[in-house]
């Protein structure tokens, strides 16, 4: 089939190159050049497993190409809409800027029977609107809403296999002429196997919006849980495996820690109470705030211990930040907690390194204040005070011992209670875990 695919970030850029591996014609398109040179160059803006063997693997296959040019959608038989939609500045509601430009450019390339297939994350209500105006311009196309659930690190595979497809369509019906097309765009992934539910579009739009917002629930539910366990003397890891054991709860998405960021689930969960409230349901998501507040209290919870650990103050302790990537395998530090918490250290009065595989360009240009290092031996060097802040492999499989000798004192703050206590212990270190005793 031939596909386009307006948007050209995490999202629109996997999805491009996964719908070509797929065997469809794709092109992909985004106002921003300097993304659509490197993609054509088969070179991933950022950095994904397995992306750039994947776009190297599919481009000399001559089925994927990039352009800034919109009118190269026309002739596409399916259109995906794939921009993002972020918090928009000083309010909880998701900016619907590049949602509303992409459709409106999209329009005038529509031809009878076409596809407009959205997969951003949007308030409920939307795909109804975004449907009335394709309606206006080509009565015989179709608005699908089709909510993508990838995980950054995973999004290849999610893309490829994901653990079902959401097809929303105006009436909902299996019947819509809507639903054949996308099974024969989706075919590989649903002849091994892969579930499809057919359903309206705000149900379609709330699955994607109510499974993020389930997810933040349980992070949040786990560090409240580890409040609670610090108040107590209890651990809270081995809380989780406990109750994650009952597979009504499961220990997946059980792990307290710093808290979440990323570019979704933070906006996300604002964006769905701001949404609610318009609709005058408001009430329904109130617990959402509170979601929010246990995960922003972990990052003030971190910069406390951590003047604890250095004795008392931060002043001129020398802290070196393993890890500032919003979570592992990515280079995205969007509402990282990892990089808000050495910000914050570094205002009051720490000198701060960072140090991470991939993240510290991004990261230096949003605080290029601190110090940043890309060699981990170089970053621990004459530390007062080691911070685990993303459990990247390299940090995990440290070895006490010898990051004993590089360091001034043998202070570590596991911010992902992924090191053993018990070892770096008995190596002399001062460890303190989140919610461990
Ligand atoms: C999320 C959803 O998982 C995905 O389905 C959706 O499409 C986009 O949003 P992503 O933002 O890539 O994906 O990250 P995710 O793996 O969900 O992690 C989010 C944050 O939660 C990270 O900061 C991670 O470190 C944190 N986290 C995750 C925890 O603190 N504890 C956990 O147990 C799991």
């Amino acid at each position: 089939m031939r596909i386009s695919v307006i948007g050209c970030g995490y999202l629109g850029a996997v999805h491009a190159a996964c719908m070509a591996k797929l065997g469809h014609q794709v092109v992909g398109i985004d106002v921003d050049p300097r993304k659509i040179a490197e993609l054509s160059a088969a070179n991933a803006p950022f950095y994904e497993p397995g992306l750039d063997e994947l776009l190297q693997d599919v481009q000399a296959t001559g089925r994927l190409s990039f352009t800034t040019d919109i009118s190269a959608a026309a002739g596409s038989d399916v259109h995906f809409i794939c921009v993002g939609t972020p918090q928009t500045k000083g309010e909880n509601a998701a900016d619907m800027t590049y949602v509303n430009a992409a459709t409106t450019a999209l329009l005038p390339h529509l031809r009878p029977g076409n596809l407009v297939v959205g997969k951003s994350t949007v308030p409920v209500g939307t795909a109804a609107r975004l449907a009335r105006l394709v309606d206006e311009q080509e009565p015989s196309a179709h608005l699908v809403w089709n909510p993508e659930f990838l995980r950054e690190g995973h999004a290849v595979a999610d893309t490829l296999q994901p653990d079902r497809f959401v097809y929303g369509v105006a009436d909902g019906s299996e019947d819509h002429a809507a639903v054949a097309v996308l099974d024969e765009l989706y075919a590989a992934p649903l002849a091994s196997g892969t579930p499809r539910l057919v359903m309206d579009h705000p149900t379609a739009e709330l699955v994607k919006t109510a499974a993020n917002s389930f997810l933040a629930t349980k992070i949040s539910f786990i560090n409240a849980m580890a409040e609670l366990c610090e108040a107590s003397g209890a651990d809270v890891t081995r809380l989780a495996d406990a109750i994650g054991m009952d597979d009504r709860i499961g220990r997946k998405f059980l792990n307290a820690g710093i808290g979440f960021g990323g570019g979704c689930l933070p906006k996300d969960i604002r964006a769905f109470m701001a949404r609610a409230g318009e609709l005058g349901a408001d009430q329904a998501l109130t617990f959402l705030r509170e979601v929010d507040a246990i995960n922003m209290r972990r990052r003030s919870r971190v910069v406390e211990l951590t003047r604890v650990l250095c004795g008392g103050s931060l002043l001129g302790q020398r802290i070196t930040v393993l890890g500032v990537a919003f979570k592992p395998e990515s280079d995205d530090v969007r509402d990282s907690p990892a990089l808000s918490i050495a910000a914050q250290l570094q205002l009051q009065g720490a000198v701060v390194t960072v140090t991470d595989p991939k993240a510290l360009e991004n990261a230096a240009r949003r605080f290029p204040e601190l110090q940043y290092e890309p060699d981990t031996s170089a970053a621990i060097q004459g530390a007062d005070a080691l911070l685990l802040l993303t459990e990247w492999r390299e940090y995990r499989d440290l070895d006490p011992f010898e990051t004993a000798s590089g360091v001034t004192t043998a202070r570590i703050l596991d911010g992902r209670n992924v090191l053993d206590p018990g070892k770096w212990r008995a190596a002399g270190w001062q460890y303190r875990g989140l919610g461990r005793p």
